[in-house]
């Protein structure tokens, strides 16, 4: 089976439905409150093993209650812990989410997300070799994803970098990078507004750009290619969709399907996955969506 190693962040999603957003020094009844297993680094490590691939998780939690359900949650979908850190005196990571009208506003604590160090890499080099592929997003800091990039490149490992959330980060490490996974908002940041138009050509087969509902553009080297979204009526909650489509990158690109192929089939776990409340409960698994 194939290893993959995604490294990134481990949280808790606290979300609330509201009718009504609170100014400052109001107090309003909210319609209902859940909490879900989220961070970017989890959802995809979710989808990535639920594709039927060897995963690794590398992160950190906290040393509070949540902590201990996050892990015992990444077990559970057969995901490797053993390069988890458990930062002492630390909050897990958490998002608090409001939904009003189906409108988020989200708050990240990174808590142990943002403790993750240089170091905290260096130590597990070795493990990192044997993998076929790492993947990583930017809820970690700057410097920890520039030491994984330059790591990943220095030794031929295929890295998947999904630059979400936004964050200012230098354009240069891009070189590094086999598959980067921008979303529209994402995109503007990363290529200073230039068009998707004009950036395309440039990375061929390696920039994939992500839609939304309109579905995904890359440069095949002769032209640029629209591999739509599935048409879906049901939106349960779009959380983790774009994690959903990266995961489920990760298995295509690991089979050496056409580039068609495997964003087609990342499109259609996605469209899965917004079928379900929270960000992982709807990830499916490799034979729903065979
Ligand atoms: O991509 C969705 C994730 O982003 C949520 O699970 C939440 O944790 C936010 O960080
Ligand atoms: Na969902």
């Amino acid at each position: 089976m194939k290893k993959v190693a995604v490294i990134g962040s481990i949280s808790t999603d606290f979300v609330v439905s509201t009718d009504v957003i609170p100014m400052q020094g109001q107090t309003v009844v909210g319609k209902d409150f859940k909490t879900f297993f989220g961070g970017k680094g989890a959802n995809q490590a979710i989808a990535v093993s639920r594709s039927g691939i060897e995963t690794f998780m590398v992160g950190a939690v906290g040393d509070d209650i949540f902590g201990t359900a996050l892990l015992e949650n990444l077990q559970i979908n057969q995901i490797n812990i053993d390069m988890v850190a458990i930062k002492k005196n630390t909050s897990s990571g958490s998002a608090f989410i409001q939904v009003k009208d189906g409108d988020n506003r989200i708050t990240v604590i990174e808590g142990a997300n943002g403790k993750v160090t240089v170091k905290d890499v260096q130590m597990i080099h070795p493990k990192l070799l044997e993998m076929d592929m790492v993947v990583l997003q930017n809820e970690m800091a700057v410097e920890v994803i520039e030491h994984v990039l330059a790591f990943c490149a220095q030794n031929n490992i295929t890295v998947l970098y999904n630059p979400a959330p936004v964050k200012s980060i230098p354009s240069e490490i891009l070189a590094d990078v086999d598959f980067l996974t921008p979303n529209e908002h994402e995109f503007k940041m990363l290529f200073d507004n230039q068009t998707i138009a004009d950036v395309l050509p440039k990375f061929p087969n390696k920039l994939i750009v992500t839609l939304g509902d309109k579905g995904a553009v890359y440069h095949n080297g002769q032209e640029q290619v629209l591999i739509p979204a599935e048409k879906i009526t049901e939106v349960v909650d779009t959380t983790g969709a774009g994690d959903t489509f990266n995961g489920y990158l990760v298995r295509g690109i690991l089979s050496k399907q056409p580039l068609d192929d495997v964003i087609r089939f990342a499109n259609k776990a996605a469209a899965m996955a917004i079928q379900k409340p929270g960000a992982q409960q709807g990830i499916p698994y490799w034979n729903e969506v065979k």
